[in-house]
């Protein structure tokens, strides 16, 4: 069913161009500096957005995004530039802090995510985990207090949106039933990388399922909400990092089916302005679907699964902020 909906997607689907009015909003994007985070701002930007934050590993990259938005939007003094290397959770701290001083904050985009077939530690874990899993998560919990004070004087829902990928697919993570599955997958020696990006997007997915479950308050109706999404497979700097047979399949496919940056943004600007009905929620093509998820996150084998990783996942973040769990609420 999910493979069947990934080929009607890539063959059949164009997402619709984003209308949603963002007037007056502020909204953080990280990895918006280029591929869907760039795009995706493009068009919030065009969408009256007061305040478009680019949060990227390099300054530079990030003012030539900057020009090139001005200059095709012809608005100026909305984006800003603040530097965040998502492989640094002392970075992703720093991040925060500056975040501390905005006057509002009305939604984050977590974008930024990469692809390697290497074994890498970063902050003590494999970078593909540390990257799109530990501290992407370490970012969306550290800016709850920001997204709720401002939901409460603007009298608004706030809104995390995390980039995840059909291609989660791709793996049922059999590791979740080890005692620790984190240090699992951080072992060189077992660490089968050609699966990592599939591991970390499924990650992704189990992981804000098991976070939306702790957003709701008592009377049922979360303040913060929280989504994933697939933009369907892309164009885009993601896969450079692939060599060998597996580039060439990439190669293959992109030809084939790849939509251009710009039509895959589209899902992630209707992620953002979903609101509550999305909460908990995987988005496919633009519209919440959750039958495009893998049957494993779907079943109760999954259902645990997702709540014995966010037990791991909180553990970790635990050993640099221990205040992580007073943090959702
Ligand atoms: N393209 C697809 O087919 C596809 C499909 C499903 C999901 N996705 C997801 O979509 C998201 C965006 O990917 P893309 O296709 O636009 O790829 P991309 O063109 O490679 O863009 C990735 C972005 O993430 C940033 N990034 C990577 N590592 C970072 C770090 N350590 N700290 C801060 N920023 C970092 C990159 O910044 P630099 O410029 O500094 O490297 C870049 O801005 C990813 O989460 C990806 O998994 C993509």
């Amino acid at each position: 069913m999910a493979t069947l909906s990934f080929l009607r997607s890539q063959f059949f689907v164009t997402p619709r161009i984003p209308t949603h009015d963002f007037s007056g909003q502020t909204i953080i994007i990280t990895g918006g500096n280029r591929g869907l985070g760039f795009e995706a701002a493009r068009h919030i930007v065009r969408l009256n957005a007061a305040r478009v934050i680019l949060a990227v590993r390099s300054v530079d990259s990030g003012h030539d995004a900057k020009r090139e938005l001005e200059m095709s939007t012809g608005r100026q003094d909305v984006i800003e530039i603040y530097k965040l290397d998502m492989s640094s959770q002392e970075s992703v701290q720093r991040f925060v802090a500056q975040m501390g001083a905005l006057d509002r904050l009305d939604a984050v985009l977590l974008n930024a995510g990469m692809y390697t077939q290497d074994f890498v530690l970063k902050d003590n874990h494999e970078s593909t985990l540390t990257v799109n899993v530990i501290n992407t998560f370490l970012l969306g919990i550290l800016l709850l207090p920001i997204l709720r004070r401002s939901a409460q004087v603007f009298k608004s829902v706030a809104c995390i949106t995390i980039v995840a990928s059909d291609r989660h697919v791709m793996n049922n993570l059999p590791e979740w039933r080890e005692s620790n599955t984190f240090r699992v997958l951080n072992d060189p020696n077992k660490a089968a990388m050609s699966q990592r990006y599939y591991v970390s997007k499924l990650l992704q997915i189990l992981l804000a399922r098991a976070m939306a479950r702790r957003l709701v308050p008592g009377d049922g109706r979360p303040v913060v909400v929280l989504n994933s999404l697939t933009p369907g497979y892309c164009s885009s700097g993601l896969l450079s990092n692939a060599y060998g047979l597996t580039a060439f399949g990439f190669w293959l496919l992109a030809k084939a089916t790849a939509r251009p940056p710009e039509v895959g943004a589209r899902t992630l600007v209707a992620a953002l302005s979903k609101g509550a009905e999305s909460h908990g929620k995987y988005l496919n093509d633009g519209e919440i679907d959750e039958t495009a998820l893998s049957p494993f996150v779907r079943s109760k084998e999954g259902a645990l699964a997702q709540e014995k990783l966010w037990e791991e996942l909180i553990e970790i973040l635990e050993r640099s902020r221990p205040d992580i769990r007073l943090l959702l609420g």
